[in-house]
């Protein structure tokens, strides 16, 4: 038996996020398992929103935005933590308020949810949406990196109660990413044998985040248990609450947090699923004068079973871009001209080593209203979404692999036959 200290990790880590995926469970699934409806051409979907701060109020409006365009939803139910947002979105679209995710899930009204909370909620309230017969449009990254075995308990309970699950990686219906998995499978390039991409980033804003409210509290108006949900229980600060990115117990710096718009379309066109190796490198480099945990500087270099290794590097202090690039063996392939991480590029180049080089328009588009669209119509049809579960499931433990690797300066690899990251 393997008796390595980070084998004993993973079994604790297995442990303790099974017995809570099994509390989660115990607290709200059983009312309400497989209530989900089968809905028709014509019903309208009922939407609620968990978590509507940045993210899950933009939601909202592309939500509005599709139903003026006629798509057949509904905006029903809004949970939020912190009641001054909440009631923000009762205001623009008269959905009713819960206190709690829980209450929202046992409303009958509700089909779909849209869960936009901080990453450590996620999977948690995922499980508890599934288990309550709903469907899920859950925010990247599908989990938090302490979470790779609930993330897995998310994954095979979404696939036993056959519920229709999107994660918010919107890149991957966007038409130029389209193109090159489209061009990938051709033979474009050959095999492919590396890719090189990157986030690159002047500013710290992302992680430091706006505190709306300096004196608030917790209380009626403000849930700081609910926020906590299985991280360490500690004194409340409104920086912890409204700045969780700066928090390993919340966030992961760069790699969950940015890397799934940079990193998750090559899993797609590569079709690729978990690697066999992760290393890390970086650190607090740039911003290093108050009390940030996360990294303002990463790279992250994995290998594939399919003999592909992949490297993102990341700095949060220079914004020149780079081309990402795939190299195959016969060929290689780049993209130009990044839009906002909505939007796609405006065009893929393939370069042949024999032949003339393609320059193909790609048109950049809301990535994240294609990939609205795409959810609700596989809610009618229940086909997989674009950003399935288990795709999202391997591309969490992919960021997970690179994560450990750089906090516990070890090389991080799957052990393919026990199913767990082994350091
Ligand atoms: N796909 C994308 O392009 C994209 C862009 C931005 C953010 N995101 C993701 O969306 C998520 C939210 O990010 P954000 O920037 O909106 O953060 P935010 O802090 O602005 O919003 C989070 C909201 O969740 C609420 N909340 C906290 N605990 C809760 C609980 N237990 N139940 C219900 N609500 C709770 C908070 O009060 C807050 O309003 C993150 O996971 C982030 O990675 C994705």
């Amino acid at each position: 038996m393997n008796t390595s200290p980070s084998h004993s990790f993973s079994r604790r880590e297995f442990i303790r996020t099974t017995a809570q995926a099994a509390a989660i469970g115990a607290t709200v699934a059983a009312p309400w398992v497989a209530r989900g409806r089968v809905l028709g051409a014509n019903d309208r979907i009922g939407i609620g929103f968990i978590g509507v701060g940045g993210r899950g109020f933009s939601h909202v409006n592309t939500v509005k935005n599709l139903i003026k365009e006629g798509e057949q939803a509904q905006i029903v139910a809004v949970n939020d933590s912190w009641k001054f947002r909440r009631d923000e979105v009762v205001r623009q679209t008269g959905a009713k308020a819960y206190l709690k995710h829980a209450e929202l899930l046992a409303d009958s009204a509700v089909d779909a949810v849209c869960i936009a909370t901080p990453d450590r909620l996620h999977v948690p309230q995922a499980i508890d949406a599934v288990r309550a017969g709903k469907d899920v449009y859950c925010e990247k990254p599908m989990g938090h990196w302490t979470q790779t075995e609930l993330s897995r308990k998310f994954y095979e309970e979404t696939v036993r109660l056959k519920r229709v699950v999107q994660i918010g990686n919107q890149g991957n219906s966007s038409s130029a990413w389209k193109k090159v998995g489209e061009l990938i499978r051709q033979g474009a390039i050959g095999h492919p044998q590396l890719v090189v991409a990157g986030f690159f980033r002047q500013g710290d804003w992302g992680e430091r985040m706006d505190i709306p409210d300096p004196t608030a509290k917790p209380g009626p108006e403000l849930d700081w248990e609910g926020f906590l949900g299985d991280a360490p229980k500690v004194p409340f600060t409104v920086d912890r609450f409204f700045s969780w990115r700066k928090y390993l117990d919340y966030a992961g710096g760069p790699c969950t947090d940015l890397f799934p718009h940079v990193f998750t379309p090559f899993v797609s066109c590569l079709g690729v699923k978990i690697p066999s190796l992760a290393v890390a490198s970086g650190g607090i480099f740039k911003y290093t004068t108050y009390d940030r945990e996360v990294p303002d500087t990463f790279n992250m270099c994995l290998d594939y079973p399919e003999k592909l290794s992949i490297v993102i590097p990341c700095t949060l202090s220079n914004a020149y871009p780079n081309e990402p690039t795939i190299r195959g063996d016969e060929g290689t392939i780049t993209l130009q001209n990044p839009g906002e991480w909505n939007m796609g590029f405006d065009s893929v180049s393939v370069i042949p080593f024999q032949g003339n080089k393609q320059v193909i328009p790609a048109g950049k588009m809301d990535a994240t209203q294609a990939h609205w669209k795409n959810f609700l119509q596989c809610v009618r049809t229940r086909e997989k979404p674009a950003s399935d579960v288990e795709f999202g499931y391997h591309v969490q433990v992919a960021l997970n692999m690179a994560l450990l690797s750089f906090l516990k300066k070890k090389v991080a690899q799957y052990d393919f036959t026990r199913q767990e990251i082994v350091l």
